[in-house]
C-alpha cells in the first residue's frame, strides 16, 4: 500500500455532531527507532512489545462548524485543560488532513487520560497518538456510507483497512504510535525478511514465537519522572549528519533479523544480549550526536549493575531495556515473575523516584471500550 491508499474518495454520509472513546496501549521497542526521514519514514525498521497496562483512553467529541481554513480543538487531561498539549496535535491534524479531510469541518473535544501518571517520564505519545487516531477512524466509518448488507470478507478487509489506516496515522503523530494498534509484537518499517512490513505503518508480528516470549513481564522502574531532556524530534534530529549513523541503521536491520530466530527458538540469552545491546547503542547515538546528551541518570546505571550482578548470580533470565530517558524497563519471563518481583522489591525500588514502579505484561493490541 502507497501513502495514496489513506486518501479516501468521497463521504457520502453526513454527521452533525458525535463522540467515540478508544483505549490504546503504549508498547517498548526491542530494536529501536531511532532516526527518520520526512514525512516520519523510520530510518530503519523497529520491533516492540504491546505493553497490556499502560494506556490512554481518549474520548473524541465532535460538532459541525462551519469549514473554515482553521482547525478547532480543545484537549483536556484528566478534565483538566491542557493547552500545552495543542501545539502537538495542530502538527498531528496538518499532517493528516489529505488523509481526513472531515478535520475542519468539526470543533473536537479531546479528553483523555492514562492508566499511568503523565509525569512518570513514561512517554503517552504512543498510547495517546495511536488512541487519537482510533477516534478519528471511527469519525471516517461514520462518514463512509457502510453497506449493511456487506459480504464477510469484505467486512474482515474493511477492518483491517481500518487498523491499518490507524496506525498510519498514528504514525504522523509519533512514530512509535503506529505500533500500539494490533498484536502483542509489532513491526514498523520495511524489512526483507519480515513479510508485510512498511515503512507507512505497523504490522503484527507474522511469525511464530516461542512460549518463553508468552505473557513476558515489564516492570517499569521510574527512576526519573521529569520532563524529557531531549525531546524525540530533538533526539531523532540527531541522527542527521551522525557519524555512525549508517552503521547503526545497518545494524538495526541484522538485529530484526536475529530478533525472528530469537523469538522462533526462544532463546533467552541471546534475547537478552539484544536487547540490552539495543538500549545501550539508542544511548550511545546521543551520547556521540552534536549536541550530545547524556538522558541516564546515576541510579539507571546502579539499576543496570544490580541487574547484572542478580543475573550471574542466579542464573536468572532477567534483562533491561530503556527508552529515550532515565527509566529501566525491566523485561523477564513469566515463570521468574514471584522472584523477580522479590528482587526489585529488596533491590531496586530504592533507586526510583519516591519508590514508585509500574508492573506490566506484554499483551494484545487496543480494545475499544
Ligand atoms: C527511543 O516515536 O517518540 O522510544 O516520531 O518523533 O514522535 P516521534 O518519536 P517517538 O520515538 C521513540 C523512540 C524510542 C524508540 C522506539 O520506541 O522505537
Amino acid at each position: 500500500m502507497t501513502e495514496k491508499d489513506f486518501i479516501p474518495k468521497t463521504y457520502s454520509n453526513t454527521i452533525e455532531s458525535g463522540s467515540f472513546t478508544w483505549s490504546s496501549p503504549s508498547n517498548i521497542a526491542l530494536v529501536k527507532y531511532w532516526g527518520k526521514r520526512e514525512h516520519q519514514i523510520p530510518e530503519n525498521p523497529s520491533i516492540s512489545f504491546t505493553l497490556d497496562n499502560c494506556k490512554t483512553t481518549t474520548t473524541l467529541s465532535f460538532l459541525k462548524k462551519d469549514a473554515n481554513e482553521a482547525f478547532s480543538f480543545d484537549v483536556f487531561l484528566d478534565d483538566e485543560k491542557k493547552d500545552d498539549f495543542k501545539p502537538k496535535i495542530e502538527t498531528f491534524f496538518k499532517r493528516v488532513e489529505l488523509y481526513l479531510p472531515f478535520l475542519k469541518d468539526y470543533h473536537f473535544k479531546i479528553e483523555t487520560s492514562n492508566t499511568f501518571p503523565h509525569s512518570s517520564g513514561i512517554a503517552s505519545s504512543a498510547s495517546g497518538m495511536s488512541a487519537l487516531a482510533l477516534c478519528l477512524m471511527s469519525v471516517e466509518k461514520e462518514l463512509i456510507n457502510s453497506d449493511v448488507t456487506l459480504k464477510t470478507t469484505e467486512e474482515i478487509l474493511n477492518q483491517e483497512y481500518f487498523i491499518k489506516k490507524a496506525s498510519f496515522l498514528a504514525r504522523l503523530g509519533s512514530g512509535s504510535a503506529c505500533r500500539s494498534l494490533e498484536g502483542d509484537l509489532v513491526v514498523w518499517g520495511k524489512h526483507d525478511a519480515i513479510k508485510g512490513s512498511s515503512d507507512l505503518y505497523g504490522v503484527k508480528y507474522p511469525f511464530e514465537v516461542h512460549q518463553n516470549f508468552k505473557n513476558y513481564q515489564d516492570t517499569i522502574l521510574l527512576v526519573d519522572k521529569g520532563e524529557k531532556q531531549v525531546s524525540s524530534t530533538v533526539g531523532h534530529n540527531l541522527m542527521f549528519g551522525h557519524p555512525f549513523a549508517q552503521e547503526r541503521f545497518k545494524q538495526a536491520n541484522k538485529n530484526l533479523s536475529d530478533m525472528v530466530s530469537i523469538l522462533k527458538d526462544g532463546n533467552l540469552d541471546t534475547f537478552i544480549a539484544l536487547v540490552e545491546s539495543e538500549a545501550l547503542t539508542l544511548h550511545a547515538m546521543m551520547m556521540t550526536s552534536m549536541p550530545y546528551f547524556i538522558l541516564m541518570k546515576p541510579n539507571t546505571l546502579e539499576i543496570i549493575n544490580k541487574i547484572w550482578a542478580f543475573r550471574n548470580e542466579t542464573g536468572s533470565k532477567i534483562c533491561f531495556t530503556l527508552d529515550a530517558g532515565a527509566n529501566v524497563h525491566v523485561l523477564y519471563p513469566e515463570y521468574e515473575t514471584s522472584q523477580v518481583l522479590e528482587f526489585i522489591q529488596n533491590e531496586l525500588v530504592a533507586y526510583c523516584q519516591n519508590g514508585q514502579y509500574i508492573c506490566d505484561v506484554i499483551g494484545l493490541g487496543a480494545n475499544k471500550l
